[in-house]
Formats: structure tokens, sequence, C-alpha cells
């Protein structure tokens, strides 16, 4: 995981620095650090802990200068202390490295280069990245780097400088991203391009196996034996003011706000004239359309995304009648799966980074499935490994817990869904009418779910000083009570189960208590008596119920009081509704508990390690 950043140009490094790395703290906040080149040499400032300790602790009259790099950690490889944070540099101060990925024969290197007198500071698997580039200067850093790079197996994104070679920056990149930013008379390399927003937004996008000489005048991109690489730049269309806060307490609550825009973005252009369009898959749409070209369908994701998938198993299954399944991506290719040349995998990753997603991803394609993913990142590594991608078009996201990209990636899912049951000539064809009308208006629905905040607010509070949460839903929103579930306790730090409500009186049951309120969905759908009797079922245990129900449900204003309402969807589409109900209670639940809602404990965003 990690953030990397660096920066040449003629303005200061260290201001730009840190604003960049505040954007990527999402990758990663056990410790922070930077090293700019000046007139002394390499000035390194590290510290322990979130990148606002590093910031109060700056001697920004020492820290001069507008050649630097700068990390943001999620630690590996040796404990988060100031030691082991980045940038790491070789005994004689004359490199300085940031790394993002894992060096996975470092022991060996280590071992070697300590033979030869070097001596190593962390317990870090970076650390041997600077010495092995000092080994191998010769007056050349960019030979330097090569000839490292040739040598060490594993993953990596990295930034390096020297005060050999004040105007220049190396940068390089193997299974961990790396884009680099083209300003005027200035350029950036960072994990992202939210570190740049605002600086610029050309930016090109750099390929495995690729090493990127920064100078002054201009950057110059090479295979690792040297051969140059041609690469035209593109222009980013996100906006700074996506990255920040503007006026809200915390990102999450702006990103779960900003979702009427965000879903408009995933889904407007994609119904036209009544049909679902994805010029995407026009390459594959012969295919797509044939039972006996793709005969299943496979959803892969972790956490987040997942839930995502399970919702786009039921509805693909239900729409276009493919047989599908759902797996987590850790869980996928060690679980011995039949993939076969008729399997159409569907990965979903917002970030596209998420290791286990890309393993499982190759793993398909060496079996011969064809493979699509779902994402939110451009030119994230997803993007390089499958047939075809889309995009979810939800806009930057930088709370660590997913909020806006859930109910972006369940809108473009359906719709999905909805275009393979259009090739294959359904016989419902008012049904599929009626799901594709509901999931157009749903800009407009969940601006009216946004409106309760202040209702949900004053439940949230009511049960934030609870230790344990039951979930509970059925059919189509049995992943929803898996997502709300997941929400408050990533957030929240409270114990909390989805469970599927028809298994509850199978175990789950034996729980139930005045200490553990259970959150019911039971909005309008074929499910909805069945979730009235599990209601009936946790009430006569003395059960403390929240539930989740549909505008003008007569039968569930008498039986609970705190209800949350929700204005009525296609049960299909329901899912998004209930999804932002479940954001802004656990949102105000942490908020309440006082919790940094943002970055919360051991997560984050990106997760870039098995
Ligand atoms: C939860 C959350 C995570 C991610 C998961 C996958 O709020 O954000 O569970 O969904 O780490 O990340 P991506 O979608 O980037 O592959």
């Amino acid at each position: 995981m990690c953030g990397i950043i660096g920066y040449i140009g003629k303005r200061q490094a260290a201001k730009i620095l840190v604003e960049g790395l505040r954007r990527l703290e999402y990758r990663g906040y056990d410790s922070a650090g930077l090293a700019v080149l000046n007139n002394a040499g390499l000035f390194v400032h590290k510290s322990q802990g979130k990148l606002e300790r590093l910031v109060n602790r700056f001697q920004s009259n020492r820290c001069l200068g507008n050649v630097g790099i700068g990390h943001t950690r999620w630690a590996t490889h040796g404990i988060p202390n100031e030691v082991n944070a980045h940038p790491h540099y070789d005994s004689k101060r004359k490199i300085a490295v940031v790394h993002n990925g894992i060096i996975e024969n470092f022991r060996g290197i280590r071992t070697h280069l300590e033979s030869t007198g070097c001596r190593f500071r962390s317990e870090t698997d970076s650390e041997v990245l600077p010495h092995l580039i000092d080994s191998y200067y010769k007056g050349n850093l960019l030979q330097a780097v090569q000839s490292t790079l040739r040598q060490v197996e594993g993953n990596y994104a990295i930034a390096v400088i020297s005060p050999n070679e004040p105007t220049r920056m190396v940068a390089a990149r193997k299974g961990s991203p790396l884009v680099i930013g083209l300003g005027a008379d200035e350029f950036f390399a960072a994990s992202d391009v939210t570190a740049m927003l605002g600086h610029t937004d050309e930016v090109v996008y750099v390929e495995d196996d690729e090493i990127v000489d920064v100078a002054m005048d201009g950057v110059r991109i090479s295979t690792l034996s040297g051969e140059p690489i041609q690469r035209a730049a593109t222009t980013v269309s996100w906006d700074i003011s996506q990255v920040q806060k503007e006026g809200y307490p915390h990102f999450m609550i702006k990103e779960i706000m900003e979702q009427p825009i965000s879903l408009r973005q995933s889904i407007n252009e994609r119904i036209q004239a009544g049909r679902v369009v994805f010029p995407e898959l026009e390459p594959l749409s012969e295919n797509l359309g044939n039972s006996d070209k793709i005969n299943q369908v496979v959803f892969l994701g972790c956490g987040t995304a997942y839930h995502a998938g399970f919702v786009g198993k039921y509805t693909i299954e239900k729409f276009a009648r493919i047989p599908a399944a759902v797996d987590m991506s850790s869980e996928f290719r060690y679980s011995s799966p039949v993939v076969t040349p008729g399997t159409l995998v569907v990965a979903i990753s917002q970030s596209g980074e998420t290791t286990d997603t890309l393993a499982a991803v190759r793993y398909a394609k060496e079996q011969g499935a064809t493979t699509i993913a779902i994402t939110n990142v451009v030119g994230s590594s997803i993007t390089r490994e499958v047939d075809v991608t889309i995009n979810m078009y939800a806009g930057p996201e930088i709370a660590v817990a997913a909020s806006k990209t859930y109910t972006s990636q369940l809108a473009v899912l359906s719709l999905f869904a909805l275009y393979v049951a259009q090739l294959r000539q359904p016989r419902d064809v008012d049904a599929i009418e009626a799901l594709l009308h509901d999931i157009e208006d749903l800009p407009a629905q969940v601006e009216k779910v946004l409106t309760q905040a202040a209702t949900i607010e004053h439940i949230a509070k009511r049960y934030s000083t609870y230790n344990h949460f039951l979930y509970l839903g059925r059919h189509i929103n049995y992943p929803s009570a898996l997502e709300g579930a997941l929400k408050l306790k990533e957030i929240s730090y409270i114990h909390a189960e989805g469970y599927p409500a028809g298994e509850m009186k199978h175990g789950a049951i034996a729980l139930i208590d005045e200490e553990m309120p259970v959150v019911c969905i039971v909005s309008e759908s074929e499910v909805h008596e069945k979730m009235l009797s599990n209601i009936q079922e946790v009430h006569a245990r003395k059960g403390r119920i929240i539930a989740i129900a549909t505008k003008g449900d007569l039968e569930i204003e008498t039986l609970i009081q705190d209800t949350i309402y929700l204005p009525q969807i296609h049960e299909f589409a329901s899912p998004i509704l209930i999804a932002v109900a479940f954001q802004l209670f656990a949102y105000y639940v942490a908020a309440h508990r006082g919790l940094d809602v943002d970055q919360p404990r051991n997560l984050a965003k990106s997760v870039t390690v098995e």
C-alpha cells in the first residue's frame, strides 16, 4: 500500500510534497517522511504516525530545495516507527528512495550488502534499494537504478533522488501504480493523480517494467534495458475541488452527500432511448449475447466490492438468466474454481490496484476466461489485465471507507446485467424496462434519502454506545446487510455481523438480547412478509430493532419506532438507497464516538498486499 510522491521544478518542493501526501494518506498513515535536495546535500525528515505529526515537527528553514520525494506508509515489513519510515537512504546519504510495494528477495540482497560493509538502519525490505543503487552508482543515477531493478524481485513504484545529480529524479514501476504529472517547468511522480491535482491535469501513466528519467527539461520513459518509449499524455477530468473537504468535517460525509452526482455520472450516458448502451462492451457483445460462448458469469471483488458483486450476481441471474457466482478475490484462486473459456469474470475494484483481485483476474485469464473490470481509476493496474474496462465515473474517493464508489458499482452492475439481458432476447421486456426506469431515477431518489440525514443521525446517536450489531436482510438485500455491517465495523470499531435473515434461527438468534441491536431491511420486496416474521422473532426475544422500510409501510410504523423510511423503488434498485442510509448511520455512529472517520485504524484504501 503506501503512497509515494516526487517533485522537480522551480518551486519549494516540501510544500508540494506535503500537500500531495495529504491526498495520498488514504493509502496508509502509519508514518510519513520526505527528502529534499539542497546545497547542504540531502535533507530527510520523517515521523511515526499520521502526516500531521510530520508537519507539526517540520523545520521548514532546513527543508528548502526544488527537488524532493515523499512517502506515507502502511507498514508491512517492520513496525510503524520513525526508523522504518521512508525515505530510506544509503550509508553515505547519497541516494534517497521512496517505495510502494514489496521487495521479495530483500533478505538475500541485504545479507550480501551487509557482507560488503553496508550498514542498515531499518527492518524494511525497501532499504535494500538505496544501498543497492549506491553499489551500482558510477556517476549515472538512471543506470544505477536500472541495474538495481534488474536484480530485485517483487513489486514497486519508486522515486529516487541523489545530491550527486541535483536536477534529476528517477522513477519506476512494476506492479504498483505510478503516474507522472507534466506541469509548466515542473514535473511530478505519484501513486495517483489526486496528489498533483491543482498543479497539472496532464499525466502519463507508467507501465510495468518502465523507468522514467525526470529532469528539469523533460521526461524520458524507457524499458529497464534502456529502449526509449513514446507515450502520449492523458488529460485528467478530476478537479481539485473533488479532493478537498469543502466545508464538510470529513471526506466520508462529503462523499456520501455527493452520491446524486456520482450516480448521475455512472448512469446517465449509459441509458439512451430506453436501452442500456456500453460502447466499451461492443467488442464482446456477440459473445455476451450467445449462451454457447458465455455460459457463466463470476463476479469477483474484496470487501465492499465483493458485496457489489453479490448484488450483481442476483441481478444478472434474474434478468439475463445466466448462471452466476460471486467470490471474494482472496478466496477464489485457492478454491480450484471451475473456469473455462465460456466463463466471464467481472472483477470489481474501486482502486483497480487490489492485489488479490489482480491475481484472481490473472488466474481466470490463464484458464481462458473473458475478463471485464469495473473500476473508478483510469489507468489503474486492473485495466491492463482485462479484456474490457468499464469506468464507474464516481470521481475521486478519499475517505478510506467506500461510499459513493459502492453505489456507483451497484448502478453499473445493474446496467451491465440489463445490457446482457437485452443481448439475450429476453422474454420479460417489461421487467427490464421497469428496473431501467428506476435506475434512471436513482440520483433523485438518493437525494430524498439524504434529506433524512438528521433523522438518521438522531437514531445513530442513541445507538452509538452499543458494542454489537446484527444486520439482517434477505435475497438482493442480504449483501446490503453485509455491507451495512462492514461499514459500521470499519469506521466505528463496533462488532457488527451481516446475516441472511432466514438463517437467523439456525444459530445467530442465540445472540439476541437487549444489548444487541438488530438492523432489519424490510423494504418493499418479494420477501417483505418473511422479513416481518423475522422482525417478530427478534421482537419476541427483546431485541432492539432498527428497521429500514419503504415509506408508507403501515405495519412497520405500528411495530418499530426506530425506522428509516426510504422512497419506493424497484426491489433490484433498492440496495443503492439502503446503502446510502447505512453509510449515514455508520458515519454518525463513528462521528459521535469521536473517531477518525476518514482514516480508521489499521486500514488502507488500496490493499496492494496479499
Ligand atoms: C470498505 C472498503 C474495502 C474495499 C476493498 C476493495 O469500505 O473500502 O472493503 O472495498 O478493499 O478495494 P477495491 O475496490 O479498491 O478493490
